[in-house]
């Protein structure tokens, strides 16, 4: 309507009193499209008939954030906060509603890092890729380090928001279990920290997913003490030698490990690779392994005993001969189309289960892998209620992951579907009531939100919300409510403002 592009004129206008035109890109700008494909990292929310926004404001200063969000309030234009793009369901830039007139706010900019070695501590910008910090901290200090992912180009600004796991988590928790401050523009367009947003803000944004309370520009975390030389592993075992034996096995055994070792396996027929990293040399990491898993036959062979941050690169590349500057890369990107289903286990997949799922769904070339987890040590010992991530209890998470590269709406349909009917088969052996899920492993199958009013119906999105936080869902609302109450920040899965009890 004419109403409607007025208000998109008046909200550029405002956008140009403050902000250089040249950040400002509409889909009539020469780079506008370079710029938001720049960090998709799946194909299927750029497909023909994605709703895209209105403008992509690639901010280069907080101030920025700030008018951004004035402006869209005041000229009805949302916002969604990109800062990695590594959102499984396209998020931080797509819409499904084809009615939301949006702008993405692009932090990829506001990436600076700056460690403080002697004090273990880092202020981080939301746009800094977890490979650009464990490649500063590494260069600052070879014993210092960061708990958080494997990808290296997931950026800060989705990654602590939603909580943030990785090979350090049985050791030192997720990323946002060692979040000190924040420095967070909020639905008014003010510039908020730790002490001025308050607690329960600052509880939120810690893994009960950023976007739905403001837009986070940079977080100052804790640093953690790694060995100088740790050691990974890779090993390899087939189908037909004792793959499903020992991947039944696991499950009693990588959750228990001491916390200075975490063991992943990918299962991928007709295999499954048992990943490994201890914060340790190889000895002693040979004694754990053949007291507590000598069915798996490793040796000392298997060892590679290298630092930390070539860790990162081995737990993410299988192998350690890539330079450390392949961290640096963001536009490591893969052009694939994505759709990842994920579960939490509390109790061991029965031998047979794995069996059938083996015979069933994997024993066909080209099925993606399913990456199993393992929880256990810190992770157990952290209050489900200490931030929004309730999932400190299990055994493991599994994610079935699966990407392809085939255009077309018959791979998309057959891809997805295979996916659905794997994660159809583990319900009977996954966490139940609710079949518990971590938000980073966003999935919109979960369900979407709906409107009652001019708010995201809180009703409705239980049914999702639940199975992302448990009982942190209605503190999460709660906190939504006194931070956003008008729902500003929403998407097909935001936190509602919690309402009164009819
Ligand atoms: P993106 O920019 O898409 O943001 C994701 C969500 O957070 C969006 O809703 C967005 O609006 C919001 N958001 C982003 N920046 C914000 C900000 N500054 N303030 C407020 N809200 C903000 N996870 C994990 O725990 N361990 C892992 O090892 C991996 N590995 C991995 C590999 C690959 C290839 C992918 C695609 C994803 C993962 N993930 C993961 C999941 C990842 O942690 C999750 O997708 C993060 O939210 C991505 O953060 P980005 O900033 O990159 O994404």
């Amino acid at each position: 309507s004419s109403s409607a592009s007025s208000d998109v004129d008046a909200f550029l206008g405002c956008l140009y009193a403050d902000i250089p035109p040249r950040l400002v890109h509409t889909p009539s700008t020469n780079n506008y499209s370079a710029l938001l494909l720049s960090s998709v990292r799946n194909l299927r929310y750029v497909l023909p008939g994605t709703v895209r926004p209105l403008v992509i404001v690639a901010v280069t200063e907080p101030g920025h954030v700030q008018t951004t969000v004035l402006c869209g309030r005041r000229h009805s234009v949302r916002i969604r906060t990109r800062s990695g793009g590594h959102d499984y369901e396209g998020l931080s830039y797509a819409s499904l509603d084809p009615h939301q007139r949006f702008a993405v706010l692009d932090l990829a900019e506001l990436r600076a890092i700056h460690i403080d070695a002697a004090r273990a501590e880092a202020w981080v910008g939301s746009g800094a890729s977890l490979g650009e910090l464990y490649y500063a901290v590494a260069a600052a200090n070879r014993t210092l380090a960061f708990p958080a992912g494997s990808c290296p180009t997931v950026c800060f600004g989705g990654h602590l928001s939603g909580g943030g796991f990785g090979s350090l988590a049985r050791k030192y928790g997720l990323s946002a279990d060692n979040v000190l401050d924040a420095v967070v523009v909020d639905a008014q367009g003010r510039l908020l920290n730790r002490s001025t947003m308050g607690e329960d803000f600052f509880w939120a944004i810690r893994g009960g997913g950023g976007e739905s309370f403001g837009v986070v520009v940079s977080w100052k975390v804790r640093l953690v003490r790694v060995p100088e030389t740790v050691t990974v592993f890779g090993i390899r075992r087939f189908r037909n030698q004792s793959a499903i034996d020992l991947v039944t096995k696991w499950q009693d055994i990588a959750p228990f490990l001491p916390r200075d070792l975490y063991l992943r396996v990918l299962v991928q027929n007709p295999q499954a690779d048992f990943v490994a990293l201890f914060l340790g040399r190889c000895g002693r990491l040979f004694d754990i392994m053949r007291r507590r898993f000598p069915e798996l036959g490793m040796t000392q062979a298997d060892c590679q005993e290298i630092s930390w941050v070539q860790s990162t690169i081995f737990i993410e590349f299988f192998t350690t001969d890539k330079p450390l500057e392949v961290l640096l890369d963001r536009s490591n990107k893969p052009d694939y189309y994505l759709k990842v289903k994920s579960d939490h286990v509390q109790e061991p997949i029965p031998r047979h289960a794995w069996e059938s799922l083996w015979e069933k769904w994997l024993d066909e070339p080209g099925t993606p892998p399913i990456m199993l987890d393992p929880y256990g040590g810190r992770m157990g010992s952290i209050s489900p209620s200490a931030t929004p991530f309730p999932h400190r209890d299990y055994l493991y998470q599994l994610q079935i992951y699966s990407f392809w590269f085939e255009n077309g709406t018959d791979a998309l349909e057959k891809r997805i579907s295979w996916v659905r009917g794997v994660h159809k088969e583990l319900e009977p052996y996954v966490s139940k009531n609710p079949r518990a899920v971590y938000v980073n492993y966003r999935d919109l199958d979960l369900g979407t939100n709906e409107l009652e009013g001019n708010v995201t119906s809180y009703d409705n999105a239980k049914v999702w919300g639940e199975k992302y936080f448990k009982g942190n869902f209605e503190r999460l609302a709660g906190v939504k409510s006194r931070v956003d109450p008008d729902d500003f920040f929403r998407n097909e899965q935001s936190i509602p403002p919690l309402r009164a009890a009819k």
